[in-house]
């Protein structure tokens, strides 16, 4: 393929959204949206990226150039076809084609837009059409034969254009002379009076180039405008994620129930179990199993591993090859070594726990003093008996015992038994008299 430029339009009001939050930065899979288009965009390998932006969206331009794409301002949003103009002086002296796609459209793939871009091969200019259950607001696409003859607004179209089932979907392409050199004749005489980028075809049209389009699947090409729009575009991203997943040998035993993000990685032959919720920046390897009712965010679930049901792992947490988490068991920036096991109502925070090391129920690592936060290193082979309290900082040595019940603030050498607790002292009639005295009581009111 020649030397292409992709064009991101992202400096639209997004006045539907109803917020003070720039369109494109609303997240679908815990990602925005305008971050799903720019890796698309550097899947296919474009040359040139810009982000178009408007002037007051700062968040917009960063996370461009986080992703390694330059921006362009669009000074006023005077509309799509405007937009684009907005990036012509950062693609001064860039001959090769342009493809133009809308920010808010966030699901569109490679192979979709490849498609699309076959057809210059033949057109001078071609835009991507699909057919949503509800064509309400989208841009008629008028053709015949095969050739795209213009595209018409919903507002401006007629009763007999708006039955038109086939609608542009954003992204549209050409050589960037031609693009902006016929975005130079459209105006704003139009419903909304916005230079519409969609006029591009029939003023192409007027001068005897040709228009062609391809066709991409619905759900690929659903625009977000408003919160309701938002939540069907993430509802389509989940589907299409846990596909993907299954597909690459993932079980998921009741799929629909399962929210991913669009970085989660899981390894082949891992099961996740029903409502387990996956944050962002989360790894599964090969083999284990996410049971029922966990929350996951920023974690590494090593082989084999056992989790939940109802654990919390939170950022930091990385639990090897074999580790055993169980319900309500909290754990935060913690390493959990190989075959280590916390089976029941613990907090793990700013640990380490060794190999093989047994966590006990209702242990709990005291790791914040309301100023600092400490460390607590458990050793390989440790036996942490219930309800103990481990006051960081705190180590205990490999294979050392800490007696149930313990709060533990000096370190304990390897091997050691730790008692940490009141002794016991059973004072033998005590209960038979203290029942009888307070009958008595009872029975003077
Ligand atoms: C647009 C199309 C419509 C198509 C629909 C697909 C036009 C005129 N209409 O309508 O044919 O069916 O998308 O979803 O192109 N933007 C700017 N600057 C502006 C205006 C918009 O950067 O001045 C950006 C927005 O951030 C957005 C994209 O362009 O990412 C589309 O704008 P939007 O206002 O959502 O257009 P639609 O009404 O959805
Ligand atoms: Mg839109």
């Amino acid at each position: 393929m020649s030397a292409f430029a992709i064009v991101v339009l992202a400096a639209g009001k997004g006045v539907r959204m109803k917020s003070v939050r720039p369109k494109v930065l609303h997240a679908i899979g815990g990602q925005p949206m305008l971050g799903h288009v720019l890796a698309t965009a550097k899947t296919l390998k474009a040359d040139r990226i810009v982000v178009v932006a408007a002037a007051d969206a700062e968040g917009v331009a960063q996370l461009a150039a986080s992703a390694g794409a330059a921006s362009a301002v669009q000074k006023e949003q005077l509309g799509t076809g405007d937009a684009v103009r907005a990036a012509e002086s950062t693609l001064r002296n860039f001959s090769g084609n342009v493809l133009v796609l809308f920010g808010d459209a966030p699901l569109v793939t490679a192979q979709t837009l490849r498609k699309l871009i076959a057809r210059l091969d033949g057109a001078d200019i071609v835009a991507l059409g699909f057919r949503p259950a509800d064509a309400t607001g989208y841009g008629r696409m008028v053709t015949k034969g095969g050739t795209l003859e213009r595209i018409v607004e919903h507002k401006d179209a007629s009763e007999e254009e708006r039955r038109i089932g086939l609608c542009f979907a954003g992204p549209m392409a050409g050589k960037a002379a031609t693009l902006f050199e016929l975005l130079k004749t459209i105006d704003t005489r139009n419903a909304q009076g916005e230079y519409y980028l969609t006029d591009l075809v029939a003023a192409a049209g007027k001068r005897g180039l040709r228009c062609g389009f391809a066709e991409a699947a619905t759900e690929e090409m659903l625009g977000v405008n408003s919160r309701a729009d938002l939540a069907t575009a993430e509802a389509a991203f989940q589907e299409r994620r846990r596909r993907e997943l299954m597909d690459a040998g993932v079980t998921f035993i009741d799929p629909a129930t399962v929210y991913l993000s669009a970085d989660t990685v899981i390894e082949s032959d891992a099961t996740v179990g029903p409502f387990v919720v996956f944050g962002p920046n989360v790894t599964v390897r090969k083999g284990a199993e996410i049971r029922a009712f966990c929350h996951i965010e920023g974690a590494e679930v090593g082989a084999g591993a056992i989790v939940g049901p109802f654990a919390r792992l939170r950022p930091g947490a990385v639990l090897e090859e074999g580790v055993h988490i169980g319900n309500f068991v909290e754990v935060k920036n913690s390493r959990i070594e190989k075959g280590a096991k916390a089976n029941h109502l613990a907090y793990l925070g700013d640990t380490r726990v060794g190999a093989k090391a047994n966590i006990g129920a209702g242990t709990i690592t005291c790791n914040y003093d309301g100023f600092q936060k400490t460390k607590t290193d458990i050793g390989k082979d440790v036996f942490v008996g219930s309800n103990a309290t481990l006051v960081a900082p705190v180590k205990i040595g490999d294979g050392a015992y800490v007696a149930a019940g313990s709060v533990v603030t000096d370190d304990i050498e390897a091997d050691a038994m730790a008692f940490g607790r009141a002794r016991q002292e059973n004072k033998k009639g005590r209960a038979k008299e203290f029942r009888a005295q307070k009958s008595k009581d009872k029975a003077k009111t």
